[in-house]
């Protein structure tokens, strides 16, 4: 044998050796986030993964609040093929729990002192059984109103405080000519709309018993005869081509001045901010009318996966997720505030200042909530039985009567 072959052959080997011993760590990582601010945002825990030595496989499933990357999750699981590392959040971890093919990251969570910086409202979400089962990016905000800076000056018109100025300055916009809602018609649209305007309208503790505790009596109350009214009244502030509309191109109609408003969560700024758009000067936010916060925690959930590599990879996620620089990263671009509470605030804008005190006071207040429209209030049968009386009646002429009665039982044949 030839001694150039020799070393050639010994080097293969020692390399297939020591791939064996330190196989890099792999991740195929299944998420929604495909708009500028998203895929932004998730790019920075590509390039951390990537930074120490993983090997990233992206999965987008293209599709706001997620419908469709869950529709790709279950098909994935059943076919016995689950991929690493999966965006999932609220009431969902649990449900995948159950089934028994969720990955233990308690020894991450502990070695990094989680129980530690995370508030133990978010830290509820991602522990199952005792163990931990998810790792928290973010607090999003859902009851948040974005305006065109500009558009609202020009026709004389402050940020609405209540939803008869909000009705007020709509109609003045419409007779302008100017779109008054940014609305893309599809069901998760709709319901993050609607819990926002149920908060503003029937209050925190109304929220708590009709969309946490699915109190019969306050889902066909009067109240929620009221919100169904307003939702008819927002219908009339849409353009005639919102149907099917994705969120982002909502946003980029308040951007370009063609609408004034949008009731969204604030990965709309991210959206506003990765287009080099300026807070307080090219666009606005504030809260919905009305007092509290619903908040939408995003997380990963590792699946249960063979092999050396992929486990590992589960484990660096984990704790680049937690980690404090991602967490700032991560959430300047992606319009959320950190979910660790020792993340420095300083480099963010006034909308997330905003969020975090407001999130703060609510909290105290007893008026901090979790958003049903994203999945973190309810499991998918009941958060999905709302979510259709409400799109159904947002796209036809249904009376609020006719809702509320319907809401009730679809409610309870949900159970
Ligand atoms: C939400 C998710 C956000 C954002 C939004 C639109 O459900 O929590 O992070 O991605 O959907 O896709």
């Amino acid at each position: 044998m030839n001694s150039k072959f020799v070393s050639v052959a010994t080097a293969a080997i020692m390399t297939m050796a020591a791939g064996a011993a330190n196989a890099e760590p792999q991740a195929e990582v299944l998420h929604w986030w495909t708009s500028g601010g998203e895929a932004k945002s998730v790019a920075v825990l590509q390039q951390e993964f990537d930074g120490r030595g993983g090997t990233w496989t992206d999965m987008p499933v293209a599709g706001g609040g997620g419908d469709a990357a869950m529709t790709a999750l279950r098909a994935r699981v059943l076919a016995g093929n689950a991929p690493t590392a999966v965006q999932l959040k609220g009431p969902a971890i649990q449900e995948w729990y159950e089934e028994g093919v969720l990955a233990d990251i308690s020894s991450v969570a502990k070695a990094n002192g989680w129980a530690d910086v995370l508030p133990p409202s978010i830290a509820n979400h991602m522990k199952c059984e005792g163990t931990w089962c998810a790792a928290p990016v973010n607090v999003h905000r859902i009851d948040w109103i974005w305006a065109n800076a500009d558009v609202l000056s020009k026709n004389g018109i402050k940020m609405p405080t209540t939803w008869a100025e909000f009705n007020a300055a709509a109609a003045k916009l419409q007779a302008a000519g100017v779109t008054p809602l940014a609305h893309g018609g599809q069901a998760w649209q709709d319901a993050t709309v609607f819990e926002a305007v149920a908060l503003g309208i029937g209050g925190a503790d109304f929220f708590q018993k009709a969309f946490v505790d699915l109190d019969p009596a306050t889902l066909k109350s009067d109240t929620m005869v009221k919100v169904f009214d307003q939702m008819r009244t927002m219908r009339g502030f849409v353009d005639s081509n919102f149907s099917g509309r994705d969120w982002n191109l909502a946003t980029a109609m308040v951007m370009n001045g063609e609408a004034a408003f949008q009731i969204m969560g604030d990965w709309a700024k991210g959206e506003f901010l990765a287009a080099g758009k300026k807070p307080g000067v090219d666009f606005l936010c504030a809260s919905t009318p009305g007092e509290g916060f619903l908040y939408n925690v995003d997380s990963f959930a590792m699946f249960s996966v063979d092999g050396k590599d992929k486990k590992d990879g589960q484990l660096l996620l984990a704790e680049l997720i937690v980690g404090k620089n991602f967490q700032k990263v991560f959430n300047l671009n992606k319009g959320s505030i950190p979910a660790r509470v020792d993340v420095a605030l300083d480099e963010f804008d006034s909308c997330a200042h905003t969020s975090a005190k407001d999130m703060a006071d609510s909290n105290k207040g007893g008026s901090l909530l979790p958003s049903y429209a994203h999945g973190m209030a309810l499991r998918g049968a009941q958060a999905g039985a709302i979510t259709d009386v409400v799109t159904a009646h947002f796209n036809s002429d249904m009376s609020s009567a006719d809702a509320v009665k319907m809401l009730a039982d679809a409610v309870a044949n949900s159970l």
